[in-house]
């Protein structure tokens, strides 16, 4: 059933939907073969004579565009009957129906047939200059013995398996084995703590987890299958947990985890030498060694066969879940499919990053984040691209690692976030002027506003004034990048600091407090989206009444993101922020009422309000206020260090609060409603916006909290 190169079918769609659709053109031949070079499929497509042409039409008419685009980009092995069956106001969102195709043959195989000696992945692993290359030929070998692997141990198409590793290929191997053999996956940040862990585990009802035994990162050891020792005490359903090894350190393993280590057998056999001699020589500690002897030596992976048939699955079956965060305390597991992802995935990377064959691709985001799963997984395997996967900080082992990884990798695009460059603005030009970049062509910024001065930075010195810089904006769950300055005409002015322009086939519109649709530039609002696309989310697992309430119910007809946006004279956005609970800590989504609920549960604590703040490097601080409980005596800073400490076993260190300032009471409404709009203010220092306090229940609570905040700044400041 697949065919031998895995292309076949894409040839013959495609060349039939130029034949068909070419006895329709009404554009001259210049135009034609301009779009033609541009995206090869659009040249059929009716009335496209340039590139706003082809925007438009993929706008008006996203049916005929999206499945020319289908057709041409995806390796089906059955061809879809229709292109899309969504009605936004009921959350019904279905793309290539009927169509079947498997992923990780998208992303692998077909790549194979033509270049199995093209490099897939670059691991550019935390100890500097030791990266490590696997070439498409390398990746499937791998995928395939874990897809086998996994099916040995009973792992079905439909179940979901948790990923909880650092990025580094075997993570890449885990996702695309899951898509081989048709399970979801599950991948968990691994800087997430064990309850968050077992709370992601449970939800999304995983029997099967994938982790390493440890992770290593800023030259620092992370204990992550304790880790997963700890979530399993509270997850009873989870049978089985495959263990790698990042180090060559022996973990305690349990009669649930089953060792797979992909190490060179050349090592192994060191390894095994060693510890045979330690048998020979202490038959004290026989049991034990033979133990981990069979831990280290028995290379679960290398026992499977290369071969792995991949699974036929439907256009809408689930790839992924992602958690990530709301407006309310449980995290919401966002569902993703196989095709519509993977194609709006694949050219968003082809398109905003004007990314060509041959070109190195850097996207430093950690595979746990969607920024991972679209641009450092699935976009660019599925193009065939070379990827970099990034296991390291910007500062490790000094601020050059970046610059100093563009010019060994050779990286053609780099896409980072804000608070990386704001951070390494701050350390100085000297380290980026070190290093030869004149392979760059465009950099990208992603997951929270890039202000002005970081946007400058970023473009005259790290891309020396001649790279564009593209500030993208999307989310968890749009898939891909929503709006971004290109593409465009190749010198269409790109403005700092704004995303700009909506990609092929978005329709972005801004919404007034009434709920109506705002049509003049020059304005913000509620930023919807007006129609599908293939690559958004389409459900959260379990509780689709959550997705409708959230996304579709506020704008009936529309899809909310959640943020605001402004639309300029021109007709450019710029996001202006979240309107909802939500904040943006070092480009990481947390939502305050998670935050609220950890601090909430620490005996001493009555109520607590945490509200984001202005930070110069993180983007956005966390800021907590506490009101204790009555005829409670704690020291202030004990209790502090106890809440973050709390906010940090429970969630991850990024969500540990930067202040807490305990109150007598909080600001709220006379329906008992906390004030969280005056408490920003408050934390932003802005007295003068504190707006309508007519609702207070008792004004003189905000005089309190104002001066409870100056008493903390000033302690702070001395
Ligand atoms: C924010 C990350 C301003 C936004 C890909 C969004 C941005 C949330 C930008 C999604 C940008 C992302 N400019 N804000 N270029 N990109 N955001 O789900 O508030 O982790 O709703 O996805 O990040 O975060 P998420």
């Amino acid at each position: 059933m697949w065919l031998p190169c895995g292309c076949t079918s894409k040839y013959v769609a495609s060349s039939f939907a130029r034949r068909t659709l070419a006895s329709y053109l009404h554009v001259s031949g210049r135009s034609r073969c301009n779009v033609a070079a541009f995206m090869p499929e659009a040249a059929g497509l009716e009335g496209v004579s340039g590139r706003a042409a082809l925007r438009e039409l993929s706008v008006s008419n996203s049916e005929s565009f999206w499945a020319a685009v289908a057709r041409h980009r995806l390796c089906w092995s059955t061809p879809f009957h229709t292109v899309q069956d969504c009605d936004l106001s009921r959350g019904k969102i279905k793309w290539f129906e009927g169509g079947k195709l498997n992923v990780s043959v998208n992303c692998l195989d077909r790549h194979v047939h033509t270049c199995p000696e093209r490099v897939a992945l670059i691991w550019e692993r935390d100890e500097r200059g030791s990266e490590m290359k696997y070439t498409y030929g390398e990746l499937l070998e791998m995928t395939c013995r874990l897809g086998n692997l996994l099916r040995r141990h009973g792992v079905k198409r439909g179940d979901c398996v948790t990923i909880y590793m650092p990025t580094c290929p075997l993570a890449v191997a885990s996702m695309l084995a899951c898509a081989r053999i048709g399970a979801a996956h599950n991948v968990v940040f691994a800087g997430f703590s064990a309850d968050a862990l077992a709370e992601r585990i449970r939800d999304a009802q995983s029997s099967t987890v994938i982790t390493v035994n440890q992770g290593v990162r800023g030259g620092k050891v992370t204990e992550l299958k304790k880790t997963v020792d700890t979530a399993m005490q509270s997850c009873p359903t989870v049978k089985q947990v495959f263990v790698a090894m990042r180090t060559d350190n022996p973990v305690t393993m349990t009669a649930r985890d089953i060792a797979m280590e992909e190490v060179r057998e050349q090592k192994a056999n060191q390894i095994l030498e060693i510890q045979i001699q330690a048998v020979e020589g202490e038959f004290g500690i026989f049991e034990q060694i033979t133990k981990r002897r069979k831990i280290t030596v028995t290379h679960e992976m290398l026992k499977e066969d290369v071969v792995c048939e991949p699974a036929v699955m439907n256009s809408e079956d689930v790839l992924f879940l992602l958690y990530t965060s709301g407006s309310t305390g449980k995290p919401k597991g966002l569902v993703h499919t196989q095709a519509g992802y993977l194609l709006y995935a694949a050219l968003t990377h082809r398109y905003v990053f004007s990314y060509h064959d041959g070109d190195v691709f850097g996207c430093v985001a950690d595979i746990g984040w969607i920024t991972g799963h679209s641009y450092v997984v699935y976009g660019p395997l599925a193009n065939g691209a070379t990827t970099v996967l990034f296991e390291s900080t910007p500062i490790y082992p000094d601020p050059g690692r970046y610059w100093d990884m563009v010019e060994r990798l050779k990286i053609n695009q780099f896409y980072g976030a804000p608070t990386a460059i704001r951070l390494l603005l701050k350390y100085g030009d000297q380290w980026v002027n070190k290093y030869d970049r004149s392979t760059l062509k465009t950099l990208g910024s992603v997951g929270e506003p890039i202000n002005t001065e970081a946007w400058e930075w970023y473009h005259r010195v790290v891309g020396d004034g001649r790279c564009p810089v593209v500030d993208t904006w999307w989310q968890t769950e749009t898939g891909g990048i929503c709006i971004a300055p290109r593409p465009s005409d190749p010198d269409a002015e790109i403005v700092p600091g704004m995303a700009m322009r909506p990609f092929f086939g978005i329709n972005p519109v801004l919404m007034d407090t009434e709920g109506e649709v705002l049509t003049s530039n020059n304005t913000s609002g509620a930023l919807c989206m007006a129609q599908p696309w293939p690559g958004m989310a389409r459900t959260i697992h379990n509780n689709h009444q959550r997705f409708i309430d959230t996304y579709f119910q506020p704008y009936p007809g529309y899809f909310f993101t959640g943020d605001g946006a402004y639309r300029s004279e021109e007709g450019y956005y710029q996001i202006t922020g979240r309107l909802d609970d939500v904040i943006n800590v070092s480009g990481h989504r947390i939502g305050t009422a998670e935050i609220e609920d950890v601090v909430n549960q620490c005996p001493a604590v009555a109520e607590s309000a945490v509200v984001g703040y202005t930070h110069s490097i993180k983007g956005q601080g966390v800021y907590a206020f506490v009101v204790l409980k009555k005829g409670i005596d704690v020291q202030e800073a004990d209790l502090s260090r106890q809440l973050n400490g709390m906010v940090s076993e429970k969630i991850a260190k990024y969500a540990s609060p930067d202040f807490i300032q305990f109150a007598k009471r909080l600001p709220k409404t006379r329906s008992g409603k906390i004030m969280r709009r005056v408490l920003r203010k408050v934390v932003e220092s802005d007295l003068e916006g504190l707006g309508d306090l007519s609702t207070l229940d008792d004004p003189a609570a905000v005089q309190e909290i104002i001066q409870g905040h100056e008493k903390l700044l000033s302690k702070n400041r001395s």
